[in-house]
C-alpha cells in the first residue's frame, strides 16, 4: 500500500538529541524512550503496522547493540548521527574489528554557528582543517 504511493522506507526519528538526556524514560503514547536506542519501541510498533523497511535513528554507539536489536527484531536500518560527526571513520573501524563504543558523548554540541563538527574531542581542528 505505501509502496503504491511511492513511498518505499521510513526513517524514524524524533529529532532529539540535546534533549534527550531529559527525555530517556519519559513515555509518550505507552511507549517508552530508551537510553540507547531512543525511538526502538517505537520502530517495532510501526513494524507491525507496515511492510515497507524502517530505518530508525537516535541513541546508537554500540555496534553489539545495534546488532542484538537487529537478530532480535525485525528493524531494517539503523542511523548514526552525533556518533558519525565526531568520528567520520566508526563504521569502518567497526568493521576492522575495533568495536568500542562510539567516542559521542552526546553533548550535542555539534551543531554551531559555523556548520556541524564535534567540538568535544577537536576532531574538526585536528583532522579536517
Ligand atoms: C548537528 C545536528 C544536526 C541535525 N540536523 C537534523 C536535521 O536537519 N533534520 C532532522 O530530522 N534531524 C536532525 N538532527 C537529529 C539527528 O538526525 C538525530 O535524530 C539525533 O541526533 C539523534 O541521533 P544520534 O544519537 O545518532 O545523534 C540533527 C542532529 C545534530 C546533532
Amino acid at each position: 500500500m505505501l509502496e503504491d504511493l511511492g513511498i518505499h522506507i521510513i526513517e524514524l526519528s524524533g529529532n532529539i538529541h540535546a534533549t534527550a538526556k531529559d527525555m530517556v524514560g519519559q513515555t509518550f503514547d505507552n511507549i517508552t524512550i530508551q537510553k540507547d536506542a531512543y525511538f526502538i519501541d517505537y520502530a517495532k510498533e510501526l513494524k507491525k503496522e507496515i511492510n515497507v523497511p524502517i530505518i530508525t535513528v537516535g541513541g546508537f554507539k554500540h555496534i553489539e547493540e545495534i546488532e542484538k536489536i537487529y537478530n532480535d527484531t525485525n528493524i531494517d536500518f539503523y542511523a548514526l548521527s552525533r556518533p558519525l560527526i565526531c568520528e567520520p571513520n566508526l563504521i569502518e573501524r567497526w568493521i576492522d574489528g575495533n568495536t568500542t563504543p562510539a567516542k559521542c558523548i552526546r553533548c550535542s554540541k555539534c551543531r554551531t554557528a559555523n556548520g556541524n563538527y564535534c567540538t568535544a574531542f577537536n576532531y574538526y581542528i585536528e583532522n579536517i582543517e
